[in-house]
């Protein structure tokens, strides 16, 4: 079977020395050699997020992290604020909603980042405790600017709870520096490894509010996270292959240098993002992540076409808009292990085949 390179934005193409890590001998998750490894990936990750907090894992996708900062977080009093910019800003207002929570929703169109002004007015107005946004929004390529967003929550006294499962380690975006409370990834995104893992890091202030939360969980009751990481241990099985690809992920990070994977990554956003207006493209966001490029189909041209035809014929795989964006946008994932020289090759690919159905 011939496998397709994925230019997607997450997964993506795992690394050949993750995949071997993620067939090591298993370890017992109750034994001293599970409590070292969980400290040395905890240590590893910390140095991506520029953090001092404490770091969950959980078994799960992002949306496992989300859910799990949506319940421990909230209570079913609190109206939040959620600040939305595309599909996965309203799942924050998915996630609230099925608790019975109601928030307070700032909507931003499609393409454009969340106003930070938008949300000052809003929290002076409600004093809100807690407000939920995405670092970068996967569906529209904007990477939102939670700099300010932190600025403004630590004036009015605000939580503030990030996901960040597709832009960690893609955007930079140091937690502790940016105020953010509680800050969410994924294991399968710029990480490099296989899908699987969620964690979620949680700041002191974060932690008070969540011995209050009454909403409904077990599973991610991060409580019995909290006991159990005195232990150095997760309170369930967790995915430990998953958890060894993540490891080797992070190592890869840090033996490029953190700042230097981050450089990287601008290097080719800029690069995609410039190959694809010399095509006569518009990109959708304004604001663009280096984590992914995407760009405006002209009305008479369906993305799908030619997302089909590269997959069929160059085992390249582009992802398409999701929802109601279907066939209108394409959008190129670079989060990861990727280069110029493999950017070229996939950009060249597109061109043609786009050249072909305008
Ligand atoms: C920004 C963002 N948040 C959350 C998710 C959800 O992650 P998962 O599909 O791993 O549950 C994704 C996945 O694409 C994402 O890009």
């Amino acid at each position: 079977m011939k496998l397709y390179k994925l230019f997607t934005p997450g997964p993506v193409d795992v690394p050949d020395d993750v995949l071997k890590e993620t067939a090591r001998p298993m370890i017992y998750h109750r034994e001293d050699k599970f409590k070292t490894f969980l400290l040395d990936i905890t240590t590893a990750l910390r140095k991506i997020l520029f953090t001092n907090h404490k770091i969950y894992f959980l078994t799960s996708s992002g949306t496992g992290g989300m859910e799990a900062a949506c319940v421990n977080i909230l209570s079913s009093t609190d109206v939040p604020i959620v600040a939305s910019s595309g599909k996965f800003g309203e799942r924050w207002i998915e996630l609230c909603r099925y608790y019975k929570v109601q928030p307070t929703i700032i909507q931003e169109e499609y393409g454009k980042a969340i106003p930070p002004e938008r949300v000052e007015e809003i929290l002076k107005k409600c004093g809100a405790t807690t407000v939920f946004a995405t670092l970068t929004e996967t569906s529209t390529g904007v990477v939102n600017n939670v700099k300010a967003l932190g600025e403004i929550c630590k004036k009015y006294d605000s939580l503030l709870v990030i996901d960040g499962v597709a832009g960690l380690g893609a955007d930079y975006c140091p937690q502790d520096e940016w105020n953010i409370d509680v800050l969410i990834g994924g294991s399968q995104k710029a990480l490099m490894a296989p899908p699987g893992i969620a964690f979620i890091s949680v700041s002191p202030r974060a932690h008070e509010k969540i011995k209050k939360s009454d909403l409904p969980k077990y599973y991610f009751h991060l409580d019995f996270y909290e006991k159990f990481l005195e232990k150095g241990q997760t309170p369930w099985t967790p995915a430990i292959t998953i958890l060894f690809g993540l490891k080797k992920g992070l190592d890869k990070i840090l033996k490029e240098g953190v700042k230097e994977n981050f450089k990287r990554h601008a290097k080719i956003g800029d690069y995609v993002r410039k190959r694809v207006k010399k095509m006569g493209l518009q990109l959708l966001p304004e604001n663009p992540s280096n984590a992914l490029t995407v760009m405006k189909m002209p009305p008479h041209v369906n993305s799908t076409d030619i997302i089909k035809e590269i997959k069929e014929k160059y085992y390249i795989l582009f992802a398409n808009g999701q929802g109601e964006m279907k066939g209108k946008i394409l959008r190129i994932g670079h989060m990861g292990n990727y280069t110029i020289p493999k950017l070229t090759k996939a950009v060249d690919i597109l061109e043609k085949v786009y050249q072909k159905w305008s």
